[in-house]
């Protein structure tokens, strides 16, 4: 079938075969976040008429303040993975623990654990920029029927079974990875469906675009600012341009879109960066390789670390692969 015209829920339909467990659970799980998207994106798209922006009062376990949307957007995606009872644990950005679901019946026999960022780029909200989802889909590790544990969420980013990330942009996309490359849906809001708009994303294997924060740019390790200063150079193909909207999901999405590098580093105020492994870099990261690209702590694949806790962090840097290839040469010799 051309993808023209293609729904999501199509796509998910005639993909289930390519799944490398095929009981369509994993289906039934993608499904139910293309659900709580639509819901996330219709309340996201009247965060300006409504009394729903400023903060809740609440901060979550970083320390940081909750805006309401947050909220909304956590519950939202929870509550309709919970009730259609298919995973069997949720570990949220939002959440201090991880969430054990059905835990006292042992008939049942859902296979997957969710990780969620289920709004990144909530500074944003309240001045009208694009704010995005991310989703991060594992096999649990311990036996089906039991109750999970923290076991089943602390894996690492190589043994992701599907991620993907929803962008609330000037419009709404879904783009996900089982692992079998990336496609990019579009919402057409008027009637609710998501179309493939973007079969097989591609990042272009080198980019002009450098996106990181250079407001902390004196706090950076010296790898960092060695290569900030080999991307503003005019020589070849340089000086990049700069672009750094303050949502990861957008920013790597025109990224990959355009070719370019995405940086959170560690700094002197920052020690791990402010990224989370498990709610963002790891999804980030399998997205990226699944697109041709490459995501990288300076040193080490992102995916190829081994998480010690829920909420940890780590240096971030992705994208295009020989931008983030060129990173790690000026990490190495720094
Ligand atoms: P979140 O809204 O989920 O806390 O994530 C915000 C993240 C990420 O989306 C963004 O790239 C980064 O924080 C921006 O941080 P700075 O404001 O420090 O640049
Ligand atoms: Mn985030
Ligand atoms: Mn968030």
């Amino acid at each position: 079938m051309s993808h023209r015209n293609q729904t999501l829920g199509e796509f998910i339909i005639e993909n289930q075969s390519s799944f490398k467990y095929t009981s369509g659970e994993l289906s039934r799980l993608i499904n139910s976040i293309r659900l709580a998207a639509k819901v996330v994106n219709y309340e996201v798209n009247k965060a300006g008429l409504v009394d729903i922006i400023g903060n809740a009062g609440d901060t979550n376990i970083q320390g940081e303040d909750q805006q309401k949307l947050d909220v909304y957007a956590n519950d939202t995606f929870i509550k309709t993975m919970t009730k259609r009872n298919i995973v069997c644990g949720i570990a949220s950005e939002e959440e201090d623990d991880f969430i054990a679901i059905n835990s006292q019946d042992e008939n049942h026999q859902n296979k997957y654990v969710v990780l969620i960022d289920p709004l990144d780029g909530s500074s944003n909200i309240d001045v009208n920029v694009s704010v995005g989802t991310i989703f991060s889909i594992y096999r649990r590790v311990t036996p089906v029927g039991t109750p999970v544990t923290i076991a089943d969420f602390l894996q690492k980013g190589n043994k992701q079974v599907a991620a993907g990330y929803v962008v609330y942009g000037t419009s709404t996309m879904l783009v996900y990875t089982t692992g079998h490359g990336v496609n990019g849906f579009t919402l057409n809001p008027a009637i609710g469906t998501f179309y493939l708009s973007h079969p097989d994303m591609q990042f272009p294997e080198n980019g002009n675009i450098y996106s990181v924060n250079e407001g902390n740019y004196s706090h950076f390790p010296k790898g960092i600012k060695d290569y900030i200063k080999y991307c503003q150079m005019e020589e070849g193909d340089r000086p990049y341009t700069s672009r750094y909207i303050g949502s990861l999901v957008s920013d790597f999405h025109r990224n990959m879109i355009k070719g370019g590098i995405y940086m959170y580093p560690k700094s002197s105020m920052a020690a791990k960066g402010k990224l989370r492994l498990l709610y963002e870099c790891n999804p980030m990261a399998f997205i990226a390789e699944q697109a041709n690209g490459k995501a990288s702590d300076g040193f080490t694949r992102i995916m190829d670390i081994e998480p010690t806790e829920l909420h940890e962090r780590v240096p971030f840097i992705c994208g295009s692969k020989s931008m983030v290839q060129k990173a790690e040469e000026f990490m190495r010799n720094a």
